[in-house]
Formats: structure tokens, sequence, C-alpha cells
């Protein structure tokens, strides 16, 4: 597939008002997408776990405009109101606005209706909790639903594809929100039919222990985010360590095959952790240079060593880019792993806040 198979043929049904509603997880990836070219493609492939409680429910209300209305619209602007919560959200709407603009070709009916947007999360917004993969995969999801209103022989197979394309031009991290419960993105030699373009289900067997695999999100730091992603994809270009950084994903996802297909634990502890740590050594040795771990972070971390090493169970942590940290471990192991969380670790939360959550299938039609 190239972009131009996104590119919409003649539509054969038409569609002057109505309503869609999708619901999307957000991911945490265990191989971590850090650096891009132009266009949002990823430097370098990576892997994640889809959730299933951290996510964005995202109604799209479309309303044709008549001709008088679409003449009042000036150049490049579209027509759109906003909700967060209930509330009108006018800081979120130039977000918005440079989507519609990347995806005009892509689904060139935009410029033809009014919309209304209602979004809420199921996470509370200032947690830490990266909001931008749910929501722009729950909005390319609603997108494509009008769009195949317009195409009603559209396979699932290809809106699947397309809304990973599209969610993907709005965050990197979105296109990976679709399906569940492993998805990859980003062209790798050894993974068939990847592509740097959409985010597809793993392809390759993956055992039933990782069907249920649990996160439990500790929120160390609930702040704004101290760099945006922009600027942290940012701080790869001119980084002394890129071009080691970006084969090393490489070799992991090799790696991660026969892991994720035999569900050898031990060997996906190893990389899971290390990529974690090599995402902020990356922040620590570029230019301006970050560090996003806090004490507390730090405290965990060398806690999850201790208990795993006295329990022999398999638990383990990654990191985005920030303080906060995702627990990850088996289902049957969750008895004794939470409650080593909450008598050690919890303490090193804001209030104790966390969040249950566990891989999951995909984004849902409501
Ligand atoms: C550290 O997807 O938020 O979470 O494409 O600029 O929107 P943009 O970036 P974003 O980057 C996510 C980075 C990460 C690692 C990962 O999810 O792979």
């Amino acid at each position: 597939m190239t972009e131009k198979d996104f590119l919409p043929s003649e539509y054969t049904s038409q569609k002057d008002t109505g309503t869609v509603r999708w619901k999307s997880p957000s991911n945490i990836a265990l191989i971590k997408y850090w650096g891009k070219k132009p266009h949002q493609i990823p430097a370098n492939p990576s892997i994640s776990f889809t959730l299933s409680a951290c996510a964005t429910d995202t109604s799209l209300y479309f309303q044709k405009l008549d001709t008088a209305s679409k003449s009042h619209l000036s150049d490049g602007k579209y027509s759109f109101d906003l909700f967060f919560e209930g509330e009108p959200k006018h800081s979120f709407k130039p977000k918005i606005e440079t989507f519609f603009q990347r995806i005009q070709i892509y689904l060139p009916f935009l410029r033809e209706y009014h919309f209304r947007i209602e979004t809420s999360n199921s996470f509370p917004h200032s947690s830490g909790i990266a909001s931008s993969a749910s929501g722009m995969s729950a909005l390319a999801l609603c997108l494509m639903s009008l769009e195949k209103e317009f195409s009603p022989d559209m396979t699932r197979e290809f809106f699947n594809q397309k809304a990973s394309f599209l969610a993907r031009l709005g965050s990197g991290s979105a296109c990976r929100s679709i399906e569940g419960p492993l998805v990859q993105w980003g062209a790798h030699l050894n993974i068939s039919g990847s592509s740097d373009l959409y985010g597809m289900p793993y392809p390759y067997k993956i055992h039933p222990i990782f069907e249920n695999f649990q996160d439990t999100i500790l929120l160390v730091d609930e702040g704004q985010k101290q760099v945006s992603s922009t600027v942290g994809h940012d701080l790869m270009y001119d980084h002394p360590f890129a071009e080691q950084r970006f084969a090393q994903a490489h070799t992991h996802l090799d790696t991660f095959q026969a892991v994720l297909a035999d569900g050898n634990l031990d060997e996906f502890i190893k990389i899971v952790e290390s990529e974690a740590l090599t995402l902020h050594a990356m922040m620590m040795t570029s230019h301006p240079y970050f560090v996003l771990m806090k004490p507390n972070t730090l405290e965990i971390i060398n806690r999850i060593w201790t208990f795993r090493k006295a329990s022999n169970t398999h638990v383990c942590f990654t990191l985005d880019a920030g303080a906060n940290v995702h627990i990850l471990y088996p289902e049957n192991e969750k008895k004794i792993v939470y409650a080593f969380i909450e008598n050690e670790l919890l303490q090193f939360c804001q209030n104790e806040k966390h969040i249950c959550d566990r891989t999951g299938q995909g984004a849902k039609k409501l």
C-alpha cells in the first residue's frame, strides 16, 4: 500500500446529516517510537499493547453545509465545534484544524460539512496520561465511519488500515490504537506487511499469556508534560546516538518474534525495560537534554527489581516520555503483584492515584 491507495475513489452514496460514535483505547509501547521523519513517518518501527480502560469516547455529528455557509469559510478553514467533557474547548481546536488539513486530500468531504465533535476521556485529564493516541484514533474512526456511509462496499480491512493511516497523521502513536492486543507500526524487513504508513495487528504467533496482560499505571507526576512529543521527537534529529538507537529497535523487534510466540517472559522483561530506559537515555543525551524521571520513578523501579527477584514473579515496568510508571505483569500473577503495588508502590504516587488497565482488543463502535 502507498499513500495513493488511501485517496478515495468516487463516492457511491450520500448522507446530509447524522452521528457516529467510537470508543478508542490508549496504547503503551513496548518497543518505542521516538524520532520521526516528515509527514509523520517513524524513524524506527514500534510495537505496543492496546489498552482497554484508558479510552476516549468521541461522537461526531455531521451536517452538510449549504453553499452560502461554505462561502463564509475563510481559506483553509473548517466548520466545527469541539466539546470536551461537555464544555466547549477552544484550546484543542488548532490541533484538530491541523489534523483536518493533513487529511483533507484523503477525505475531500471535510469542507462540505459542519461537525460537532463531543469527546471525553475515561481517565483524568491532567493525569499525565497522553490522550492523543486514544483521541486521534477515535476521531479518525468517526471520520472513517462517515466515509463508509459514502462508500458502503469498503472492506473492514481497508477501513481499519485507513483509520490507522489517518490517525497517524494526527499523532504517530494513535495509529496503534485501532486494533489489539499487540500492534506493530513501521516498516521492518522481517515483518511481513509492516508499513510506515499505518499500524497493523502483530501478524505472527502471540502466546496466550500476552492476551490478558496487566498494566497498572502509577501516576507519579500529574502535571503537564515537561517535553511535548513534538519537541521530543525533534531531539532525535541531530542526536549523537540516533542511528544506533534506530538499529536497536529493529533488532529488538527481531528478538521479540520468538519471545511473543513462546511467552518467554524473562526475555520480554529484558527488552521492555531496556526500551524504556533507552527512551529516557535518549532524552538525557540530546541537546537540549532532559531528565523526565522523578525520584519516585526511580524508587518504584528499584522496588520492582527487588520484588521480582524475591518473589520469582514476572513483573516489569515501562515508561512513556514522563515520570509515570506502567507496571506490566501476567494475569496469573495478578494477586501477588497487585498486593505488592498496594503495599509498597502506591505511596510514591500523587494521592496514591493509579489506573488498573490491561490489554484490549481495540476500538469499538458505539
Ligand atoms: C514516548 O505519538 O505522542 O509515547 O507523533 O508527535 O504525536 P506525535 O508523537 P506521539 O509519541 C509517542 C512517543 C512515546 C513512545 C511510543 O508511544 O511509541
